[in-house]
């Protein structure tokens, strides 16, 4: 299978204050030496605890931060070195759920101009060809056209999420990061809504980078899993791989955690 990333040798630091009251800063490497593909049309899972550069790396595959060190390569390019109109195609075809719903909405827009807005910034000027990829989007997330004159806060958890998955499809992206898309709802609705991504990755061909601290749900829709440990990838594998055959003992001990809830 095509790459569609290469990420190589991916560094990241942050500079923290020592104390309140001094300036000294010391470096923090949230990233360390990260090689990963990501491959075309796969569902790649990131796990690790809390803290371990999960964030950290989306954040540089999308270049809302940029790597103290190494490359990101889409499609065989360099990402920190694209022109400023590949620069506008990229950010149009790689997206990005957040994990919480209630804070990724802008509260003071409608739903119609939150999901027009993408089309808008993209240079869309035609209004009926906008009314219709948003009429179209909405009701691909199962929500209806009555619901695009209402605000963010009239939604439950899981139809704010549906509006933000729908504003992050609504360019057609090839690629999606889902950043815990489901870890603020409920059992009931995380079901909704993995089912509603499993089925617009099949029917638009997309590749997702799913990040999670739920091993049970990475288990049921990833095809490889990447386990970050501060900072560190320390295995990558095909599901089988890490579920049957885990090689360290931090995967070991992050399985295990599963089996105790369950
Ligand atoms: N902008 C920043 N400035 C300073 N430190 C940061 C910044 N962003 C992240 N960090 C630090 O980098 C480390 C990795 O953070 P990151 O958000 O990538 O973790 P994560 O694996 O996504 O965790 P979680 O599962 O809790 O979301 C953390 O120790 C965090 O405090
Ligand atoms: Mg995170």
């Amino acid at each position: 299978m095509e790459n569609l990333f290469e990420i190589q040798n991916v560094s990241k630091s942050f500079a923290y204050s020592t104390s309140a009251f001094s300036e000294e800063k010391k470096d923090f490497w949230a990233l360390k030496n990260v090689s990963l593909s990501i491959k075309k049309n796969e569902i790649l899972a990131l796990a690790g605890e809390s803290g371990s550069g999960k964030s950290t790396l989306a954040n540089c595959v999308l270049q809302i931060i940029k790597p103290t060190s190494g490359k990101i390569l889409f499609k065989g390019k360099n990402i920190f070195e694209f022109s400023k109109d590949e620069m506008k195609k990229y950010r149009a075809s790689c997206q990005l759920v957040f994990q919480n719903p209630y804070s990724s909405l802008n509260p003071k827009m409608k739903v119609c101009d939150i999901l027009a807005e993408p089309l808008v910034i993209f240079g869309e000027k035609s209004k009926s060809v906008i009314e219709e990829k948003v009429l179209d989007v909405i009701e691909s997330v199962s929500l209806s056209s009555s619901d695009l004159k209402k605000y963010p806060f009239e939604f439950s958890g899981g139809q704010r999420q549906r509006i933000a998955i729908a504003r992050a499809l609504i360019l057609k992206p090839e690629f999606l990061i889902l950043d815990e898309p489901t870890s603020a709802l409920d059992v009931s609705i995380q079901a909704q809504i993995i089912n509603l991504l499993l089925e617009f990755k099949e029917n638009f061909n997309m590749t997702y980078l799913f990040i999670s601290h739920d091993l049970n749900l990475i288990r049921h829709i990833s095809d490889r899993i990447a386990i970050l440990k501060n900072g560190e990838l320390v295995e990558l594998g095909t599901k089988n791989e890490i579920f049957e055959n885990p090689k360290t003992e931090y995967t070991k001990k992050l399985l295990s955690n599963v089996l105790n809830i369950i």
